[in-house]
């Protein structure tokens, strides 16, 4: 058994007061024997009143000390319970962290399955497109030539109209296929850009030449605004290109006869190149924005519906942007038009005198 302190002082006090007793009554018995009866009675009276105080502050010392002592068996047992609700704590703590780690590498693995499946995906687009290229481009040299009648009239108008087509289609197959190819390539991390000093305002005039019929046959305001004189841009030209006419086909696409469409190039206020295309057509719902960027979604709208289109030029553009280290932004409101910002780095900005697209502003339109 442990001695504790209050123990240790009442065997202390036992011992103490046997001791006193002895020695009292050894020198009682010496006084009785040498004076007698009459001095001791007052002597034992005396020392009897002394006693008394002694032993009541004795009493009340042992009572606090039982008391205390009380109180710190309280606060071990409380301790004690601490301790085993912090064990039982550790050793969930124990547990959570083995099921984390077996969550983590079970998502882990899942991740490495997804990628590899994701890598097959993207191979097998890329063979397949590349496959299906080859003949495209046969057919759509040889309906060309057909169209143009090079070798000789072909006879019968309708054969015309058919090689046209067959050129149309063709060509449409073959943009399609390019898509779906540069998709997977920069899914699969094998798209490389292109880099040189690219004259923006240039690519934009060939796209606005490109998209002016469609904008003139749909009844469209098309202008293309550069604001201030731009540098070059550090891109892939073919890449640019591809952004502002994926860009622009849509705004045309989507807007009803009489809307506007209008393409701003400018450097903005943080020293970014931005390319914005507004447009005054059909919009897209606030609850379908975050659809569009994924490839083949379309959102499901009438108009929309009426217009084909494989939902691929969207996230084409997104990831083409993406790969120059740039932003895209769209803003929509349905039946008020879209706004789509795309914003290519400031270091891509080239510090270039010579710098190009006119100054101040310069706006055409299609009709
Ligand atoms: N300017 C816009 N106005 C309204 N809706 C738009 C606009 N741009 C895109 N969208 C919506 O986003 C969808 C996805 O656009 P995306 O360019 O990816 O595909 P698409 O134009 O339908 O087909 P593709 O570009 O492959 O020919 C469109 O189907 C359309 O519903
Ligand atoms: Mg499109």
């Amino acid at each position: 058994m442990k001695l504790s302190f209050w123990r240790f002082f009442l065997l202390f006090l036992t011992i103490a007061v046997t001791g006193a007793n002895v020695i009292g009554s050894v020198v009682w018995y010496v006084l009785f024997r040498a004076y007698g009866a009459d001095v001791l009675v007052p002597l034992t009276i005396t020392a009897n009143l002394v006693a008394i105080p002694i032993l009541a502050f004795l009493a009340y010392v042992i009572q606090e000390l039982r008391r205390s002592n009380d109180d710190l068996s309280g606060t071990k047992e409380n301790l004690d319970v601490h301790v085993e609700h912090l064990e039982r704590l550790r050793e969930t703590e124990r547990k959570q962290r083995t099921e984390l780690k077996r969550t983590l590498s079970e998502l882990s693995l899942a991740r490495d399955i997804s990628e590899s499946a994701n890598r097959a995906k993207s191979e097998f687009l890329a063979n397949m497109s590349h496959e299906l290229r080859t003949p495209l481009n046969a057919i759509n040299g040889f309906s060309e030539i057909m169209c143009k009648q090079m070798f000789g009239p072909l006879g019968d108008a309708r054969y015309i109209e058919y090689a046209h087509d067959i050129n149309e289609s063709g060509s449409h197959l073959l943009g399609l296929i390019n898509d779906i190819l540069d998709l997977s390539k920069i899914e699969a991390g094998m798209f490389e850009l292109k880099e040189e000093a690219v004259d923006v305002a240039k690519v934009v005039n060939a796209c606005r030449r490109i998209i002016r019929e469609r904008a003139k046959e749909a009844g469209l305001t098309l202008a293309t605004r550069f604001k201030g004189g731009l540098p070059r841009l550090r891109s892939d030209k073919r890449a640019v290109k591809q952004i502002v006419l994926n860009l622009l086909s849509n705004a045309v696409k989507f807007t009803p006869a009489g809307g506007k469409v209008t393409l701003q190039v400018e450097i903005d206020e943080d020293g970014c190149f931005s390319l914005t295309v507004s447009d005054t057509g059909i919009g897209i719902d606030a609850d379908d924005i975050s659809k569009v960027f994924t490839p083949f979604s379309q959102v499901d709208s009438s108009l929309s519906r009426k217009h084909d289109g494989t939902g691929l030029g969207l996230p084409l553009t997104n990831s083409l942007v993406e790969l120059h280290g740039g932003t895209i932004e769209l803003e929509s409101e349905l039946d008020y038009g879209t706004i789509v910002t795309v914003r290519f780095p400031a270091e891509r900005v080239l510090d270039d005198p010579a710098k190009t697209g006119g100054d101040g502003v310069k706006a055409s339109a299609a009709r």
